[in-house]
Formats: structure tokens, sequence, C-alpha cells
């Protein structure tokens, strides 16, 4: 018998309806309406989404180290962080290191893809964009293939420590390579983010956390949040208490 899982509870509330958004074009606002003022148009779960990151974000001010995406796509978490970085520590040296490979798929490939997963980016058009936002010291991008290549990427750059990491490329290899690589690099009381923990559209980024990380860590959720699904600080070792705002008293280890 077929189950579904995770996604029977992906139901259309926060999400924008077809109907508001055929609405917004209809109405004729500018591109610049879309961005100057984006809550006007902002689903609630997108706001989920990088409340959640924000969050994150926040509990790693003061640990050293540098933030990190792999599965960049057109660049929202990416830019989203390194502009709270812009924002928050002007005057540090923390950055934003963006992977992905960029890759157009195959015809063959683009026959198993299901209508709206094609996460083909071009190269080209990302980093225009973070080059004419002046982000380019702020953010930068790997072209490479995680699976083959993140190895031989901290062989050449081995001082580079992390203190937010964030998975988003979630089938096993992926996940396993990235947290065999990014694991000993995260510095204790930063943050490792996953996407699709315990999600039924990603069963190969469960197993790799499950195989990979301290049996001990303390794999959270965001309470309001849909997608990321889970993170873990490094180091925690004892269940939070509740804070009056909701949030995780953390003790660390060592
Ligand atoms: C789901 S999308 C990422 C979405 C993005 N994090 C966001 O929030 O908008 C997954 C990305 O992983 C990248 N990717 C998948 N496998 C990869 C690999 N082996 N090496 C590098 N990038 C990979 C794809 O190119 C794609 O951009």
């Amino acid at each position: 018998m077929e189950f579904s899982f995770e996604t029977t509870k992906d139901t259309p509330l926060g999400n924008t309806t077809p109907i508001a958004a055929a609405k917004f074009i209809q109405l004729g606002y500018s591109p610049a309406d879309f961005y100057e003022h984006f809550p006007c148009f902002l689903s609630v779960k997108d706001l989920a989404r990088f409340q959640s990151f924000s969050q994150c974000y926040q509990m790693t001010l003061g640990v050293a180290g540098h933030m990190a995406e792999v599965g960049v796509f057109r660049g929202a978490v990416s830019m989203f962080l390194a502009k709270l970085s812009l924002l928050y520590e002007p005057h540090t040296t923390t950055q934003v290191h963006g992977f992905d490979w960029f890759r157009e798929p195959t015809q063959e490939e683009l026959l198993t893809i299901p209508d709206g997963y094609n996460y083909y980016e071009p190269y080209q058009r990302i980093s225009e964009l973070i080059g004419v936002q002046g982000l380019q010291r702020y953010l930068l991008l790997h072209r490479l293939n995680v699976v083959t290549e993140l190895e031989g990427f901290f062989k050449e750059h081995t001082h580079l420590q992390f203190k937010l990491v964030f998975l988003d490329a979630g089938d096993y290899d992926t996940v396993a390579r990235c947290i065999r690589e990014f694991w000993p690099r995260l510095s204790t009381g930063g943050v490792m983010i996953f996407d699709q923990f315990n999600h039924e559209a990603a069963p190969g980024e469960t197993r790799a956390v499950k195989e990979l990380l301290p049996p001990d860590a303390v794999i959270r959720t965001f309470p309001h949040g849909c997608m990321p699904t889970a993170y873990v600080i490094k180091g925690e070792m004892q269940a939070p208490t509740q804070t009056t705002t909701g949030w995780a008293k953390v003790r660390l280890a060592g």
C-alpha cells in the first residue's frame, strides 16, 4: 500500500494561491514594488523560512567562522545571509560561501524532473546579481560538484572554518559528503541546518544525518516553519529549558 507522509501536511495554508499570484500581476505593480514592498506579496511559508535562517544566524553571532550554503540555486538564502552579515557584522571577516555546480540538467534528467523542480540557475546570471549589489566580497560562489570535489576544495583551502552551514542538496551522497567535510570545520556553538531531514522527499538526507552526526547530537526543528526542517547546534549536550521567547537555552560541551 502506498503512503504519503510529510507531504500530506503540505497544504495551501500559508502559500500564495494561484488566484493571488494572478492578481499580483493584474494589479499592475512594478518590479520595484515587489522588492520594496515585499511583505505585501511574501507568503507566510516563505516568511517562516527566512525567519528560521535569521534565528539561526542570530544564534551564531559571536561564534567564529564563515557561513555556507550547499545548493544555492538562485541565491535567495546565500544573499539573505550575506545581507544579514553586512547588517550585523560589517567589520568582521565573515563571508558566505555558496556551493553549487550551476549545471543544466541533461535531456535524460529532464524527463524525470517533475514540473517546478528544475533547480538550474545560470552561473553568469547569479554572478551578475551578486556583483550589481556589491556583494562579491561578502558572498563567494564555488562552482563544483560537492560529491566529488568538496574534499579537494578543503584540502586546498585548509583554513576555512564555519559557524553556520545550510545543506540543501538532499540526496544521500551529497549530504553525506557535506557532513564529512563541514562537521569537523564547524565551530562549537555553530549551527548546521537541514532543509529536508525527516521528510519523505529526501530519505537519503535523514540516513546521512543519522549515520554521520554524533549519536548524541540534539536535532531540533523550527516550531513555526515547514522547511528547513531541522538544525543541530554543534556541542549541544543537554535538553534546553523553555525561555519566555520560546527559544532554547543551550549548554555547550567543553
Ligand atoms: C533545492 S535547490 C537549492 C535551493 C536553495 N537552497 C534555495 O533555498 O533557494 C538544490 C541545488 O543543489 C544543487 N546541487 C545538486 N546536487 C549538487 C552537487 N552534487 N554538487 C553541487 N550542487 C548540487 C543544484 O544545482 C540546485 O541548485
